[in-house]
């Protein structure tokens, strides 16, 4: 295995080889969740603290299972009920969760590159679980071992990110990681959700429609309008997003006839996807959150065994 960091914070700098090696050792873990005892000692005597200052479905029950599957000891800190609310500032509550000698924390907070101040600060190693709309590593990591299980990622691959690009970390960490990979990748939005700064990338492409975004596509991800990172609303309506951008079945006809289709969730059904799509049999938006284990364990294992005794 090729991991040497020692925090997992993006996957911008990531090399073809790392990602390749993460995918390898996810592939590694998916088994165990097919065992009747989904526990292997990989991880025993360590300490994952998860610190949620955002709010997750997900990530953060999918790093507390991974951990626990690699028998390590998982905490949960979420922001509301602990002494944020009474004035502590995040630097301070960081030095006192380190205090308490955790080996990795597992960190989302909505201000960009939060993470990476951790990670500098403390001993532990640290995982990104997505800093405001920067990155969100393991999302695009799982992503890719899930379009794995139906397509060669790689050169000759076509993937369609749709959606509110501008606001969108999975998106970023997925563009990040899918170009390293020679994969081409196609990105649509309304012209205020998309952010300039990614036309210059090689092997990106920006589409003002969905039609030709769509158009012979093999992976179709669709994102969500993150209204919580908009100050003030970036299209006409709802309605009119739906109707332009939303993905439908005429529209996913456009797609390769094997594409698939994607979601990182939280979905909101009826806006950028129809119910009809999102539960029809091109969708592997469930198999991502399968996977979103094994991939959260092979990062935990990497960072917290082998290789760092
Ligand atoms: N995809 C994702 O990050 O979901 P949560 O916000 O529920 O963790």
């Amino acid at each position: 295995m090729v991991f040497e960091r020692k925090d997992l914070l993006g996957t911008r700098d990531l090399s073809a080889i790392e990602i390749r090696s993460l995918l390898e050792s996810a592939e590694s873990f998916k088994e165990i969740a097919e065992r009747p005892l989904k526990k292997v000692p990989a991880l025993r005597g360590k300490t994952v603290v998860n610190l949620f200052f955002e709010p997750s479905t997900r990530t953060r029950t999918s790093f507390e299972i991974a951990a626990k599957r690699l028998s390590a000891d998982a905490v949960n800190m979420s922001a509301s009920t602990s002494s944020l609310v009474k004035g502590e500032s995040l630097l301070d509550t960081v030095d006192n969760i380190q205090a308490m000698a955790p080996d990795i924390l597992v960190v989302r907070h909505r201000f960009v590159g939060a993470a990476h101040m951790i990670a500098e600060r403390v001993g532990a190693r640290v995982v990104n679980a997505g800093d405001g709309a920067n990155e969100h590593p393991t999302q695009a990591l799982l992503d890719l071992v899930t379009m794995s299980e139906h397509k060669r990622v790689g050169p000759g691959l076509t993937v369609a990110i749709i959606g509110d690009i501008a606001h969108s970390r999975v998106a970023r960490s997925n563009i990040w990681a899918l170009t390293t990979l020679g994969v081409t990748v196609r990105i649509c939005a309304p012209p205020t959700m998309l952010p300039r700064e990614l036309d210059k990338i090689p092997g990106l492409i920006v589409c003002e429609r969905p039609e030709e975004a769509l158009d012979g596509v093999d992976v179709v991800m669709m994102l969500r309008i993150q209204l919580e990172r908009q100050d003030r609303l970036l299209f006409p309506s709802i309605r009119d997003y739906a109707r332009v951008f939303g993905l439908n079945r005429q529209r996913l006809d456009l797609a390769a006839e094997d594409a698939i289709v994607m979601h990182p969730g939280p979905m909101n059904r009826g806006v950028e996807i129809t119910s009809e799509v999102a539960d029809g049999s091109r969708a592997v938006i469930l198999n991502q959150v399968s996977n979103g284990v094994a991939l959260r364990m092979a990062v935990l294992f990497l960072l917290g065994g082998q290789g760092h005794e």
